[in-house]
Order: structure tokens, then C-alpha cells, then sequence
């Protein structure tokens, strides 16, 4: 159908099929047994005629069929079929923690990430491709103020880590030449152009436009439940965003590789836009997965109780894996570590912080054709194929495909994988939740961002005075990424509320 693609597009604006084109297209549907999805065109305008045939188009029925029902219905592994999958928390010998680790090896890890993202090879992939339902936003997450006193946004405080990080790596080097870290931002259908418009009104944040690449991950049909492709309208399938999963295809398909590749990039720190405490392209981080040579690491932070909503990183007949929370056993959730009654068995929660090497990204096309689904049931408003009204369903009709992100780590031997935990005080604070909620919602990112500036503040020297103990300070970025560089501020009173910013200390 390739060549059919192409000679629909004349500039942008596609041209109504040929009658042959359409009956291929029909042909390739009702063999996969969908034709219901040329239900209404006949009736529609040329314009809507054209849009549905390139929807249409760029989807192979029959592939949409065999994951979906794969999803629906996955195959049983051996584990299962003597019982459920086992689960055992990972072993000591993956995993290391800032925690208790020697400063020593902290510094190490620190000095070679900062080498390594001095010498050009170290770039950042964000996932922005969620739409944000559960903040009642429809903007993408990464444009969203949590209440800063400087109002800035998520997608402006990274921006400002990364401006940072490339500052400390020159200064490493002693190179007056500025270093660069790019930054990869995928977005979806429905964030893209929000998130374009964003970064070009705010000049890219002080980053060169060259050097943050926007791009788009796919979409999937949102099929019925008895697996029937779904139309949002006559001239339109409903359809939603593969997850952010969907990143694999993505780096392939927008050349996101290509460009990794030729800027000479071994190292990839990729996270999610939610979390205001994340460090961008942490050299800690990169540090510590380039010295083990593994092909991915991964942050976690020990789980807050048994209902967080929170993946755990733990390892599934033998592999590591991450078991997430819309998927996991209450029990399984619940038990407890034999030698520590107090504390969760599965506690290592996953905080979408994963480190590749690259050459495990450029083998992506070698299996992420494997790579499977998984089903989240939704209302997915749908178009009567008798009556062409549209109907808002009460309850869940049908289904969305996503992939997730680490639905890879299952590939690897144990010995290419790693993982560090984390401080949550200092890398945590995801935003999930409506204003007011009281748990992973603006306030409480705000309140960690000025806490955490608070303790730099006062571990630089300064007195924090102010009306409550909730009272924090809002430290630049451009100041300081991880609380160096604040010296200016010993022997200082700091009032709470306070912003540090270059020019006041
Ligand atoms: C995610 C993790 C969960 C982890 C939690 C920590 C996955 C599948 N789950 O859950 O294990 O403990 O974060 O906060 O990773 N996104 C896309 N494209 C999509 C869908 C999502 O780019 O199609 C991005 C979002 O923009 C966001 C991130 O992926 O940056 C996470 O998505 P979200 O749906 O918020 O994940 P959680 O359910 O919170």
C-alpha cells in the first residue's frame, strides 16, 4: 500500500482515492474481517473521503487483529501453566543504592558521567506522549505551572537542568566551547503541536531549537470488546496513543536513531514528564550503568505503602521485569519481607528513569515487531453503524492498545541490567493528580521542589527562617543541579518563601 500513500499525497492536502484504490483498501478490511469501517463512504465529502482512506491506510487490519487478540488473550508461558508467574524482589547483586553507597563511588559515578557528557555522548529521550486525563488538563503535562514562586513549568524547569548539566560538564573539561546534552521529546497526536507551540513561544528555554528534537510516537484503533475496529465518527476511527511503549517504533520511525548515531550519542537517559524532581541526564546515573556495561538501568525509590500506584521492579520467572500497579495480585502487593516484618517484599518502585546504552536502541528493529500489548478497557465513544449517531457508552466498550516502556526488560540476562535506588526526597514528585487531591498533585510537586531547595540552602550554609516548616526555597536550575555551586549563600538568613536565582546570591 506504500505506493498508494504516496500517490495520495500532493503537498498536504490529499486527494480523493481512485475507485481501484479504494477497492484494494476495501479488500485489504474485509479480509481481516473490519470492512464495517467503510461503512459510511459513500456518503462522506471528497475531503473526509481522503482522510479516512489515509487513516485507513496506514494501519494493516490483519497485524491490528493478531495483537489484539494477543493482548486479550496472552499466551501461557510454562510458569503459568504450573501456577502463576514467579516473582522474587532482584537480587543484591543488580542492584546498587545511593542510599549506602560509599561517597567514593558516588563521586566516581559522578566524574565519568560528566566525562562522557562532556565528550558529546550522552543525550535525553522524554516521554510526553500522555494526555494527562487525571489532572483535568486537555495541555500537555510539560507545559503545566505547579504553583512555583517563578511560575515556571515542568517542561521549563528540565530544559533549565539540562542548560545546567552541560555547564558543569565544560567546566569538568575546562572547555570554554559549550558542551551539548539533546534532548528528544516525544510527543502524540494530540500533544504534539501544543508542545511545538510551547517550546518556540519560549525560545526553547535558552537551548539551541537544533538541539531539542521534537517528535511523534504512533497510534493504534481502540477496538470493541468483541474486537471490532471502532469509528469515532462516520469519516474517522477512534484511535488513542500506543503507550509510551510506543517509543521503540518511534526512534526508528521518526530517525530519532539516525540522528543519535551520527552525533556519536552511547549513552541515553530517557524518563517521563511528570516527575519535577527528575534529574536530566544524571551523571550519577549515566556513570554508574556505563561502568557496568549494562544495556539498561533503571531508578527506583522504595514504594510509599501497598496501594501506591507505582510499577515494581522485581524479577518474573528469572528476568527482571516490572509488574505494574493496574496489573498486580492485592496479595502479592501486600506481603511482607520475611527478615524485615515491616517493610514490603516488593517495594523497589519503579520511577520511569531508565538508562540505555545505544547499542541496545539500535537493535530495536530486530524485535520490536515481538514486542506485545496491553489492554486498558475504556467508554470509547463510537459511531452506530445503523442509526451513524454517536453513542457514549456508561461503561467500558472496548479497549485501548498500549505498549510499556519496559516491556523490554524481559530480553535482557541479568547480568545487562541494573538498577539504582534512589532518595524519593530528591528524585520523586510525580504529578498524577488533580489540584487538591493532597497526594502526587501540584502542591505536593511544589512543596518537594522548595523542601528540597530548602535543605541545599541550608547545607550550603544558610538559615532558613520562615512562617511554617512547609515553607521552602525555589533554587534555580541555572544555579545549581543537584545543590553545588551555592556557596554565595553561607552565613546567609534566607527568608521562607524565597527564589534563588543567579542574580540574588
Ligand atoms: C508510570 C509507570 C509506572 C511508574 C509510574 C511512576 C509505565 C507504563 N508505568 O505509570 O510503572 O511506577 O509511572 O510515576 O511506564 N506516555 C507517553 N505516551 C503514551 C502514554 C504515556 O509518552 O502513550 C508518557 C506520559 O506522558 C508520561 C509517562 O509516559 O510521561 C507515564 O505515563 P502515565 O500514564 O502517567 O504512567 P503511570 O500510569 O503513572
Amino acid at each position: 500500500m506504500d505506493a498508494v500513500k504516496q500517490a495520495l499525497h500532493i503537498g498536504n492536502a490529499p486527494q480523493e482515492p481512485t475507485p481501484e484504490q479504494v477497492s484494494e483498501l476495501k479488500e485489504t478490511y474485509t479480509s481481516a474481517g473490519q470492512s464495517h469501517v467503510l461503512s459510511f463512504y459513500d456518503s462522506l465529502s471528497a475531503a473526509e473521503k481522503a482522510s479516512l482512506f489515509k487513516q485507513l491506510s496506514a494501519f494493516d487490519p490483519a497485524y491490528i487483529n493478531t495483537i489484539a487478540a494477543k493482548a486479550l488473550s496472552p499466551p501461557k508461558t510454562e510458569s503459568d501453566d504450573h501456577g502463576d508467574a514467579k516473582l522474587e524482589p532482584l537480587p543484591e547483586k543488580a542492584t546498587a543504592s545511593i542510599l549506602d553507597s560509599s561517597q567514593d563511588d558516588i563521586d566516581k559515578w559522578y566524574a565519568s558521567g560528566l566525562d562522557l557528557i562532556a565528550a558529546g555522548k550522552v543525550a535525553v529521550v522524554l516521554m510526553a506522549g500522555g494526555q494527562g486525563t487525571r489532572l483535568g488538563s486537555s495541555d500537555p503535562k510539560g507545559c503545566f505551572d505547579i504553583g512555583l514562586p517563578s511560575q515556571k513549568s515542568l517542561f521549563q524547569i528540565q530544559a533549565e537542568r539540562i542548560r545546567r548539566i552541560e555547564k558543569l560538564a565544560a567546566d569538568k573539561a575546562g572547555v570554554g566551547a559549550a558542551i551539548v546534552v539533546p534532548w528528544y521529546v516525544m510527543t502524540s497526536g494530540p500533544t504534539r503541536k501544543p508542545t511545538e507551540d510551547y517550546f518556540k513561544k519560549h525560545d526553547y528555554f535558552g537551548l539551541a531549537a537544533e538541539n531539542v528534537i521534537i517528535f511523534e510516537q504512533g497510534v493504534l484503533p481502540c477496538i470493541s470488546n468483541d474486537g471490532q475496529i471502532l469509528l469515532e465518527s462516520k469519516a474517522k476511527v477512534a484511535v488513542a496513543p500506543d503507550g509510551n511503549g510506543g517509543i521503540y517504533n518511534a526512534l526508528v520511525e521518526a530517525r530519532v536513531l539516525d540522528d543519535m548515531k551520527a552525533r556519536g550519542i552511547e549513552h541515553i537517559h530517557a524518563y517521563c514528564v511528570d516527575n519535577c524532581l527528575v534529574k536530566v541526564a544524571d551523571p550519577v546515573f549515566i556513570g554508574f550503568a556505563a561502568s557496568l556495561n549494562v544495556d539498561i538501568a533503571t531508578k527506583v525509590v522504595r514504594k510509599r505503602n501497598a496501594t501506591e500506584s507505582v510499577g515494581l521492579i522485581l524479577l518474573k520467572n528469572g528476568k527482571p521485569d516490572v509488574v505494574e500497579y493496574s496489573e498486580i495480585d492485592k496479595a502479592v502487593a501486600e506481603e511482607k519481607d520475611p527478615k524485615q516484618p515491616d517493610v514490603l517484599r516488593f517495594r523497589a518502585a519503579n520511577i520511569v528513569n531508565h538508562y540505555y546504552s545505544f547499542r541496545f536502541l539500535a537493535s530495536i528493529p530486530q524485535w520490536a515487531k515481538n514486542l506485545g500489548h496491553h489492554v486498558a478497557r475504556k467508554k470509547i465513544p463510537y459511531v452506530d453503524l445503523e442509526t451513524g449517531e454517536t453513542v457514549k457508552p456508561e461503561k467500558p466498550n472496548g479497549i485501548k492498545l498500549e505498549q510499556f516502556v519496559f516491556d523490554v526488560f524481559p530480553m535482557l540476562d541479568l547480568a545487562k541490567f541494573a538498577c539504582m535506588e534512589v532518595r524519593r526526597e530528591d528524585e520523586f514528585s510525580p504529578l498524577k493528580n488533580a489540584r487538591g487531591a493532597g497526594e502526587d498533585d501540584a502542591d505536593t510537586s511544589k512543596r518537594d521542589i522548595m523542601l528540597q531547595g530548602k535543605r541545599w540552602a541550608e547545607a550550603a550554609g544558610a538559615t532558613v527562617t520562615g512562617d511554617s516548616p512547609e515553607d521552602g526555597v525555589e533554587v534555580s536550575p541555572l544555579m545549581s543541579y543537584g545543590g553545588e555551586g551555592l556557596e554565595g549563600l553561607s552565613g546567609k538568613t534566607v527568608r521562607a518563601p524565597a527564589v534563588i536565582e543567579l542574580e540574588n546570591v
